[in-house]
């Protein structure tokens, strides 16, 4: 019998020395983090290279798991700081927590380094990276900021989203251009990084209350949202002034599936970590979208997994454009989501319109390749009506690549096509500008993968 209690012990001991130096042959002098079992999972800190501007580490392409870093290589831990009321407040590195406690040497925590054997020098010790934290405030929010970069687009203003690093600079995670007038976001522009991110990214609960950031300040966003269900209900039957043309379109019933979502332009799942994910959850990264078309099965839903894909197939960094061309008309009238009288007015000002189509523009810089997925954001169209509309909807000369893709033809969930970049970009650009996608026109249209090639469920 005690035999029998003693060789589980050796064994164990034996085993460790043998993992150890296993381990070593195979990492050698470096540090593998895995993003899922390697890192505080409900309350990780942003990971952060030190570079000038801050860019996140994500996990090395060849290994879609782990985030690897060499013997001396130096990351920034950034923690939200603890007034998360102030959606300016920066994060603070002395918030981050070692063993669930404050670190002994705050200052220390600035920069952590490997140390190898995926050790890393973490509070004056030699520790994994899974032992760093952040402060587990309830709804704890990393306070994601939008900011105006004070430049022109074309038709708008560019604005920043991302955190704010204070002396070690903005880490950004989407920029955009905005029109303040209308307040339309023209393009949402993002990197979609080439890991497993059905796998690996971040997967807990995203539902998150929209922020307004520095726009919307006259429209009361917060009191009387005018993406809330019966809010816009009210604002359409005003501008159709009909109501069985009204029940035809919406339903005040959310399990119904008749509405306008905010449909996200850089979409939550696009982003990899918590804090990023986080950053998508602002009105400007947002148009009107119907929730048949936006939401599974619709065909928005689709292109926005399927470019997931491409760039985990490829291996390669996607850097898309997103947003909305033109505005919707119902009955032959023009939908917004906001239209008032101002007081003393005669005018009625309309704001947030309702695009026609959407559009997510994809370029691979490294293959030189590029495409645009467009989506008709109107799910009581026919296949029929659309194509027999002319260039009413089919905005840009269609190309035959995507008609491989399943349910792309089908109406009722978003009428789905591509377009090269170049001729997406010369027939739209007087009205979303896009100009950055200016630079690839010259670029191959993208080769694709069938949606059985890239296992699509
Ligand atoms: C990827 O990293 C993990 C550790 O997180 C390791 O177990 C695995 O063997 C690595 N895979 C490759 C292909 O290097
Ligand atoms: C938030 O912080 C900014 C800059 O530090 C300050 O100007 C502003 O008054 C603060 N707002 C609130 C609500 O505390
Ligand atoms: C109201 O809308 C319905 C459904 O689209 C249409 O059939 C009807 O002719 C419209 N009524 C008027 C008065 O325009």
């Amino acid at each position: 019998m005690r035999s029998n209690h003693f060789s589980p012990a050796v064994l164990f001991i034996y085993l460790t020395i043998f993992n150890t130096i296993s381990a070593k042959s195979i990492v050698g002098d470096q540090c593998t983090v895995n993003v899922k079992n390697g890192m505080n999972r409900e309350h990780p800190p942003i990971v952060v290279k030190l570079s000038k501007p801050p860019m996140y580490v994500y996990p090395k392409m060849s290994n879609a798991s782990s985030l690897v870093f060499q013997k001396g290589e130096k990351v920034m831990v950034f923690c939200p700081g603890r007034t998360n009321q102030n959606s300016t407040a920066v994060l603070k590195p002395e918030i981050v927590l070692v063993h669930g406690k404050e670190p002994k040497t705050p200052e220390s925590m600035e920069s952590i380094m490997c140390t190898g054997g995926d050790k890393f020098k973490i509070d004056d010790e030699l520790d994994i990276f899974k032992q760093i934290s952040c402060h587990e405030e309830p709804r704890m929010s990393y306070n994601a900021i939008m900011q105006n970069v004070n430049e022109d687009c074309v038709n708008g203003q560019r604005y920043e989203i991302g955190f704010d690093l204070k002396e070690h600079g903005f880490l950004k995670t989407i920029d955009l251009c905005h029109d303040k007038k209308m307040a339309r976001t023209l393009w949402a522009h993002a990197i979609i990084q080439p890991t497993d991110q059905d796998q690996f990214r971040y997967s807990g609960d995203g539902a998150k209350s929209f922020k307004a950031g520095c726009l919307y300040d006259n429209m009361q966003m917060s009191k009387k949202e005018p993406y809330n269900l019966n809010v816009a209900y009210k604002t359409i039957s005003i501008i159709l002034k009909n109501a069985t043309a009204v029940n035809k379109y919406l339903s005040t019933k959310i399990n119904e599936r008749k509405f306008l979502a905010k449909g996200h332009l850089i979409a939550n799942a696009d982003k990899m970590y918590r804090s990023e994910q986080e950053s998508t959850y602002f009105y400007a990264n947002a148009v009107p979208m119907w929730q048949q078309v936006n939401a599974d099965p619709g065909n928005w839903f689709f292109v926005e997994k399927y470019v997931r894909l491409l760039a985990f197939h490829k291996q390669h960094e996607l850097e898309v454009w997103v947003g909305g061309v033109s505005t919707l008309q119902l009955e032959n009238k023009e939908i917004y989501l906001y239209y008032e009288k101002s007081p003393g007015k005669k005018v009625i000002d309309r704001r947030i319109p309702v695009p026609k189509v959407i559009f997510k523009c994809a370029v691979d810089k490294e293959a030189k390749e590029g495409l645009c997925f467009l989506v008709i954001n109107n799910p009581y169209l026919t296949k029929t009506e659309v194509e027999a509309a002319g260039d009413k909807y089919i905005i840009c000369k269609k190309h035959s690549l995507c008609e491989k893709l399943t349910n792309y033809d089908n109406g009722a969930l978003g009428y789905m096509y591509c377009c090269s970049i170049q001729d997406f970009y010369v027939k739209n650009h007087e009205d979303v500008g896009v100009e950055d996608l200016k630079q690839f026109l010259n670029f191959k249209p993208m080769t694709l993968l069938t949606k059985e090639e890239i296992q699509i469920s």
